[in-house]
């Protein structure tokens, strides 16, 4: 299949989000996030570094907007800084924040390029985390205010709205494995979290359609297949649990207003349900399971799952390692292209979502400048072309796929991984903030291109 026989219409994107990019970590009377705490307590970062200035890019939006178009892109996948907007979490707006999304948000019309906003990519105030955060059932509402603030002032423009990145990672790296903040290691805590982030979710979506007339709301999920490492009984089991508690413990609830059954006997089994589910209050599934437009999916690999000779308080997923190295890349993750297919046409089977988009596809890679300052990824490239060839896949297979989303515009702070996980098509030298496109950022545009989105005259 060639690259070029992507449907007319196809979405074209690349994404980030703003902790990863922004920096400007006190400017403007932007408060402190859970992050910018997360990252100051010693040992978890990777690399020892900080996101106060990452890539700078709260001062070089304009520089980015026109390296994207460039490009050719068509759509930016950006999120908005909680912190940034409401500093105390919820209550008085900073102006000076809400105003910077402004004229990003104008800056990207003008470059012909359509805004695609999320509204949570895990930067939790972190005056709501001093209260519980998550955990605590009022989040819910400032995160529905924020939800409200930013429509308002967004909503004439903006028609693309994402509520939530990732609620698993957000519920059980930050609240169970402590990976990542706010680096709590409590399996309750991440079952009420993972409760509240959907119910903020469907609560958000009134406020969204009322500020945002005609627009398209959904949330972006990390839908990884989870495949049994073996035909055995105990890792087909083992596979069925970590399926339920990574994907259908989300989708479930969004699409038929329920948790699943065996899910949740299985967090009860395993002493994770001590009061049951008595933080799901009456009322609370009716409005998870409000309608939506699409389902956002951010696929980088499979999980191979096997049964636990580990004890489950240990709580790492199971996943055993690919025999070929060269098949991984600078995250330890398998180059696993064919489970973008087999996820994207699951989602279809068992949910029938009216759009899908993948609003998060991409790889790490080490790969700098060489003498000549060109930087030659070809690992990445390759990777970019066999997931795109795994989106058509799904396409023709019937999935109602209508989006891409490069993960990432930018080499950016790659959470607990600091800077030493390289992600974007476009190098960033974090001393200098010099930006390079490598050929991977060059191909993708190429490829956009072909499929006919020809930005100088669109623009
Ligand atoms: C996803 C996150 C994104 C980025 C990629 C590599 O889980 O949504 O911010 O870190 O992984």
């Amino acid at each position: 299949m060639a690259l070029e026989a992507f449907p007319s219409g196809f979405v074209w994107g690349v994404a980030t989000s703003a902790f990863q990019i922004e920096g400007a970590h006190d400017a403007d009377g932007r408060g402190p996030s859970i992050w910018d705490t997360y990252a100051g307590q010693p040992g978890r970062i990777e690399d020892g570094s900080d996101a106060k200035v990452a890539c700078d890019h709260y001062h070089r939006y304009e520089e980015d907007i026109a390296l994207m178009k460039s490009l050719g892109v068509g759509a930016y996948r950006f999120s908005v800084s909680w912190p940034r907007i409401l500093p105390t979490g919820r209550g008085p707006v900073n102006a000076a924040g809400l105003d910077f999304y402004d004229r990003l948000v104008d800056g990207l019309l003008s470059a012909g390029i359509t805004p695609w906003v999320t509204l949570y990519h895990w930067d939790l105030p972190q005056v709501l985390q001093d209260e519980g955060g998550w955990t605590n059932r009022s989040t819910v509402d400032a995160f529905v205010e924020l939800a409200d603030v930013v429509s308002v002032r967004l909503g004439d423009r903006v028609q693309h709205w994402i509520t939530h990145n990732e609620p698993w990672c957000v519920s059980v790296l930050g609240y169970a494995d402590g990976a990542q903040a706010p680096g709590r290691r409590s399996w309750p805590e991440a079952l009420v979290t993972s409760h509240h982030l959907l119910l903020s979710h469907g609560r958000a979506i009134p406020a969204l359609r009322c500020n945002s007339p005609g627009s398209r709301i959904g949330i972006t999920l990390n839908t990884s297949e989870c495949e049994p490492a073996s035909p055995s009984e105990a890792d087909r089991i083992a596979a069925r649990q970590f399926d339920g508690e990574l994907n259908r413990w989300f989708l479930d609830p969004i699409h038929f207003g329920s948790y699943p059954d065996d899910v949740i006997e299985h967090h009860e089994r395993v002493g994770r349900l001590p009061s049951g589910m008595d933080f799901v209050h009456s009322g609370d599934l009716e409005e998870i399971h409000t309608p939506i437009d699409f389902i956002g999916v951010n696929y980088y690999s499979r999980a191979v799952v096997r049964s636990a000779s580990i004890p489950e308080s240990e709580n790492a997923p199971r996943t055993i390692p690919v025999p070929d190295p060269a098949e991984l890349t600078d995250m330890g993750w398998e180059v696993y292209p064919k489970g973008l297919t087999r996820a994207l046409l699951r989602l279809n089977e068992d949910y029938a979502p009216s759009a899908l988009f993948v609003t998060e596809n991409g790889a790490a890679y080490a790969t700098g400048p060489r003498p000549d300052g060109s930087i030659n990824d070809v690992r990445r490239c390759k990777y970019v072309q066999r997931h795109l060839q795994a989106c058509l896949a799904a396409i023709e297979q019937g999935a109602p796929l209508h989006g891409y989303f490069l993960w990432s515009l930018l080499d950016n702070f790659e959470w607990a991984f600091g800077f030493a996980k390289r992600f974007g098509i476009v190098w960033v030298d974090f001393e200098t903030q010099e930006r390079i496109i490598k050929a991977s950022g060059h191909m993708y545009s190429r490829i956009i291109r072909q499929n006919g989105m020809v930005r100088e005259e669109a623009a």
